[in-house]
């Protein structure tokens, strides 16, 4: 069903389940005794949050924040807005930012000025997806599962207009389904 509005798959589930082990294994290693304090960014990085934290064999925590730039379109506002706070504390901790897609660039320098604002000891950035051509301000990811052209990408957290987070793989939507729409 949700398979016909798109128009090319480009990253498999099992090549996503492949690198979340990968880069598990990696912080499994580097966050050894430092107990990490996994931070989600909702709503886009759900899927591969659950994903990569059941890789990674050390103690960590987590938590949750909400911040939204998109607002249902296809390219961004430039505003970050954040929505939820975290619960928890960063001061003296080493974060780990968990996100589906760096593009612009614009969430993740706030959430990461934001994080070392707060007095963390270190911000450390895991996506999904890299679009390295969207990019508007100098900021890059320090683990990238996969670098992706500029195409409206959905699946596995990425949504056009709230749909299609669930779809199990990453893949480019048909033009015909956000052309008469945005
Ligand atoms: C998307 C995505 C990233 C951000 C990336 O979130 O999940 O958080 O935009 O874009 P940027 O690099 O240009 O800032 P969005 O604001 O759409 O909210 P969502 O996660 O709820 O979809
Ligand atoms: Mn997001
Ligand atoms: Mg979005």
């Amino acid at each position: 069903m949700l398979e016909k509005t798109i128009k090319k798959v480009l990253v498999t589930e099992d090549e996503i389940c492949a690198k979340s082990r990968e880069i598990g294994q990696v912080l499994t290693q580097e966050y050894k005794d430092k107990n990490p304090l996994m931070v989600a960014i909702l709503k886009g990085s759900v899927p591969f949050f659950a994903e990569l934290t059941k890789r990674i064999d050390t103690h960590i925590e987590m938590d949750f924040m909400v911040v939204s730039s998109y607002h249902g379109g296809t390219s961004s506002s430039g505003e970050v807005k954040m929505i939820k706070d975290l619960d928890t504390s960063v001061e003296g901790r080493d974060i780990i930012i968990v996100e589906d897609i760096i593009d612009t660039g614009r969430t993740l320098l706030y959430l990461k000025q934001l994080l070392l604002h707060r007095k963390a000891k270190s911000v450390k950035i895991v996506t999904l997806v890299d679009k390295p051509e969207g990019r508007v301000v100098e900021i890059e990811a320090d683990y990238v599962g996969f670098s992706l052209p500029n195409e409206f990408l959905v699946g596995f957290g990425l949504d056009y207009d709230e749909h299609f987070r669930n779809l199990p793989y990453i893949g480019i939507l048909k033009e015909e389904i956000y052309q008469n729409n945005d």
